[in-house]
């Protein structure tokens, strides 16, 4: 998610553009599914707005500033600091864990007693067996911990747990070449699982954009990428065999390890868990040979995008569609497989997940600040046109060979070198010159809300249509989400796994599509933002009108309200949950009120709370009163409440 930088189109000629994008930053992502943002802020070259004159000089030197960011040339990157970060010397719950993007999405901060870093799973069972035996809470952590809810704090949060991380565990145990099996660590990042894939002449089919996810996380979430081919997007369609590390009775140690053989129905729980059952040890994968992809990126008019939406996951193995929905625009990715023989070495190495110098994070932040304050809708649709038109340019970050410049579609190349990427993540450190977009390290650096539900696709043309109703009425209020690379639409398929997602009754196939927008957060919990009214309106619409499943990675806490009741596989789920982890160790506040057990609610009552997703407003304190945004209905979805400016 992220953001974006202002090129003005006179920077962007063919020679200056490639190495202006790869500074000037956009994106970021979460998780591993992708969004791309692109913000970018600037000031407008064609000028036709009135001037406010300050604003303005401002927006110019921040511009002048991601311009210099320019010339210093990335290449390298800070890589993201590990999310368990311990005091050294204090024993008081001496640890605090976070996302990777540095604040969870109600603002609370996890500690941790201690952290973990087992290397073999002898040392896994180990670490289990104390905690077990101490009766302590515990979570697993991964390399970059890409959740944007809290589903890596252990426990309350309070300081008496243990963080597990899986940082160590990032090891290839085997490859089968001959049945395409590969059985690996859970803390191997997607990045050296499609790597390792490939040197054996095998690849993973589907997958999230962003590799810096690893394959527990990516379980534990119900990762995807995009396809209703074969079994589907989500990577856990394809496990066929797991370890996990469970607590167990006194008499066995305290903990023990789980084999679960292809075929086992427990397999359904353990693909997606959330990590509640134990720790994730080795994940036995079920790989295809190696392949290529056919990659280009067709932008048209959004006239037709419900018809579009529903038949384009058929034309297409790899398809997925960017809406724009403040420029009337959508992006196809028609992206097909080819055999491995095809001509072709390119890469897709994703503009807005690269290297970023941290001046160019910073301008782009503040131009974007800048704007919300002004209230200025037109210069959002200004600045969101501008780096969508150079990153198209650059071809979103396709070329022909490794470190080339794009030249056109289509990009023909393997599938481990265009299924995802992730720039920021490799490299030494720099001292923080350059880092992934959303580093929290970095002073003024991305920060944003995400909502990412998926719909049947019968129903997906409907809430399409819908938000289109809502566009018309204003424009321009759907340009912010443009920045961060617009509504992105990834298909995906319904699951045996009880939390992957089910088919919906008499919605035939479940075959569905995610929907990912990633949209402004002001760092002042308390102010509202421009068209805040618009984004909650379509997070309710979806989650609610259309009953839609929120991607258990992502989301605000108001999108997990009722969420467990959409699952009916959930009472099989948290029968194997009480079988692995009685005591409910690995369970914590969050997995408990997400998964529906205790009572707890995702959301609360205070004031603002509207603004950050912690409710649906009801009453005007909610909302942020003495801005002008009180609780109103919603203008397509009237039953939506909503915090929304009235003009005073
Ligand atoms: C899909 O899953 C079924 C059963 O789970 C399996 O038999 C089949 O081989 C899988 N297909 C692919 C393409 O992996
Ligand atoms: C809004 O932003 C655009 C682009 O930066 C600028 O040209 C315009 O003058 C601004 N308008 C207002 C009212 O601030």
């Amino acid at each position: 998610m992220y953001r974006g930088a202002m090129l003005p189109a006179k920077l962007c000629n063919p020679a200056t553009c490639r190495a202006a994008l790869t500074l000037l930053p956009m994106l970021a992502q979460t998780m591993g599914t992708t969004t791309t943002p692109v913000a970018a802020a600037g000031i407008d070259p064609c000028n036709r707005g009135h001037l406010i004159k300050v604003k303005q000089t401002m927006l110019r030197r921040l511009l002048v500033l991601t311009v210099a960011t320019i010339l210093i040339g990335p290449a390298v990157a800070s890589p993201p600091p590990d999310p368990v970060q311990c005091s050294s010397g204090g024993n008081d719950g001496g640890c605090t864990v976070s996302s990777a993007y540095g604040v969870f999405p109600d603002r609370s901060t996890c500690h941790a007693a201690a952290v973990a870093y087992p290397s073999t799973e002898g040392e896994l069972v180990r670490a289990v067996a104390r905690a077990v035996a101490s009766g302590t809470k515990m979570k697993v952590t991964t390399r970059y911990s890409h959740s944007i809810p809290q589903l890596a704090c252990p426990g309350s949060g309070g300081g008496e747990g243990l963080a597990i991380s899986t940082r160590r565990l990032d090891r290839v145990v085997s490859v089968d070449a001959a049945r395409g099996r590969m059985a690996v660590e859970s803390g191997l990042t997607l990045r050296d699982l499609v790597a390792e894939a490939a040197r054996a002449g095998l690849a993973l089919p589907y997958a999230p954009y962003w590799w810096g996810l690893t394959v527990g996380g990516m379980l534990g979430t119900g990762a995807h990428g995009s396809s209703l081919w074969g079994n589907g997007s989500a990577v856990h369609e394809y496990v066929v065999g797991m370890r996990i590390v469970t607590p167990a009775p006194a008499e066995e140690g305290y903990a023990k390890v789980r084999v679960l053989a292809e075929g086992d129905p427990v397999l359904d729980a353990a693909k997606v868990s959330l990590g509640v059952l134990g720790v994730i040890s080795q994940v036995t994968l079920q790989l295809q040979p190696l392949f290529k992809r056919s990659v280009t990126f067709d932008e048209r008019d959004d006239g037709d995008l419900e018809e579009q939406l529903a038949k384009f996951g058929y034309q297409h193995e790899f398809a997925d569609i960017a809406w724009y929905p403040g420029h009337r625009r959508a992006v196809y990715r028609i992206d097909d497989r080819l055999p491995l023989s095809a001509p072709g070495d390119g890469v897709l190495d994703f503009i807005g997940f690269r290297a970023t110098p941290t001046l160019g994070i910073q301008a782009n932040r503040l131009a974007e600040d800048l704007l919300e304050r002004a209230g200025n809708g037109t210069g959002k649709c200004v600045a969101s046109r501008l780096t969508h038109a150079a990153l198209s340019v650059a071809g979103y970050g396709l070329m022909r060979r490794s470190g080339g410049v794009f030249t056109g579609y289509p990009v023909v190349g393997p599938q481990h070198r265009m299924q995802a990427s992730g720039g920021c993540v490799a490299g030494p450190e720099d001292a923080l010159l350059t880092a992934c977009p959303w580093d929290p390290r970095v002073r003024a650096s991305s920060f944003f809300h995400q909502t990412t539900f998926s719909l049947p696709l019968a129903r997906a043309a409907a809430f399409v249509a819908d938000v289109r109703r809502l566009r018309d009425l204003n424009p321009r209020a759907l340009c912010g989400v443009e920045l961060y690379d617009g509504i992105l639409m990834r298909y995906v398929k319904a699951s045996t796994a009880h939390l992957g997602k089910p088919p919906s009754a008499g919605s035939g196939g479940g075959d569905m599509v995610d929907f990912d927008m990633t949209y402004y957060r002001s760092r002042d919990p308390r102010r509202a933002r421009l068209f805040e009214d618009v984004m909650e309106e379509i997070e309710q619409m979806g989650i609610f009108k259309y009953g839609g499943l929120p991607h258990w990675g992502k989301n605000r806490n108001l999108a997990f309200a009722g969420a467990a009741a959409k699952y009916p596989g959930m009472a099989e789920f948290l029968r194997v949950k009480d079988a692995y982890d009685p005591d409910g160790l690995f369970s914590s506040d969050w997995s408990d009120v997400v998964l529906g057990v205790g009572g707890g609610s995702p959301t609360r009552d205070a004031p603002g709370c509207a603004l950050e997703g912690m409710c649906v407003c009801s009453r005007d304190e909610h909302c942020a009163p003495e801005q002008g945004y009180v609780c109103r209905p919603g203008k397509v979805y009237k039953e939506a409440r909503v915090c929304t400016k009235v003009s005073s």
